[in-house]
């Protein structure tokens, strides 16, 4: 990924309180994402607000898990892990207007009624629209590892970030990352641990959860030697 004006990036971040995770792409748009963005957001989309979500009311329904996705992408894996559980309400964050496109085209195709998105900076989605204690679970899966040095201060997992997630999950919630990033999983490790309201749920790295399926670019990965870490700690 190209990171451009990181001066003004930096600055921008330090003027709304956070360095943000992400830098503004100019992505090209298919037109079905545009086509499929126009038709579902004002259906499935959830604006950005200061304000608290009643996450029962969003899904009209007050028996279902709800779990949290930070980064879903071009959707793939949020797409198939909501089809399959159709039991769970999703509630996925992406800041990339094409992958939202195409996330909505895999919700409008499969008919999922158990997804909602909101494009925004998951930062402030966690800081201002979600309850403390409302989440049955959180999904970080492959976030940008921001691997130069000088940009490490980029990552989501940050001790500040961790413990305002931890928060949000109810008692026995839990949050899942994953990470093809040797050195990114090891901060992951340490950082998690270090949380007072998190527990670790294996000895070190987890087993990955039936629940999260292989991604291409990861069954290619394992192919050529790669490693892929999940972590899966609870809120006590
Ligand atoms: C490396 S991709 C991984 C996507 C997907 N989870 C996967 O496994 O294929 C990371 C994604 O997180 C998104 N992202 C990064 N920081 C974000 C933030 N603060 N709020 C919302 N989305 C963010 C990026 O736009 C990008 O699509």
């Amino acid at each position: 990924m190209m990171v451009a004006n990181t001066y003004e990036e930096d600055r921008a971040g330090r003027e709304s309180g956070h360095i943000k995770s992400f830098v503004r792409r100019l992505g090209r748009m298919s037109a079905a994402q545009t086509r499929y963005l126009d038709m579902m957001m004002p259906k499935i989309g959830v604006p950005y607000v200061q304000q608290t979500l009643d996450l029962d009311a969003l899904f009209a329904r007050s028996d279902a898990k709800k779990i949290f996705e930070i980064g879903c992408g071009m959707g793939e894996t949020t797409a198939r892990i909501a089809a399959a559980h159709p039991e769970n309400d999703y509630l996925g964050v992406e800041v990339h207007t094409p992958g939202v496109g195409s996330l909505c085209k895999l919700i409008a195709e499969q008919e999922l009624a158990n997804l909602r998105i909101i494009q925004h900076d998951a930062v402030e989605v966690v800081r201002d629209m979600l309850p403390d204690a409302s989440l049955d679970g959180i999904h970080i899966f492959f976030p940008d590892p921001w691997h130069k040095k000088r940009h490490n201060k980029r990552r989501l997992i940050q001790s500040p970030f961790v413990a305002q997630l931890a928060r949000r999950l109810k008692s026995g919630g839990y949050l899942h990352c994953a990470t093809d990033w040797e050195e990114y999983a090891a901060q992951m490790q340490e950082t998690l641990a270090a949380e007072p309201l998190l527990h670790n749920t294996a000895d070190g790295y987890a087993p990955r959860p039936e629940y999260r399926p292989l991604t291409k670019f990861e069954q290619r990965g394992l192919r050529l030697g790669h490693g892929v870490w999940d972590l899966v700690f609870r809120r006590l």
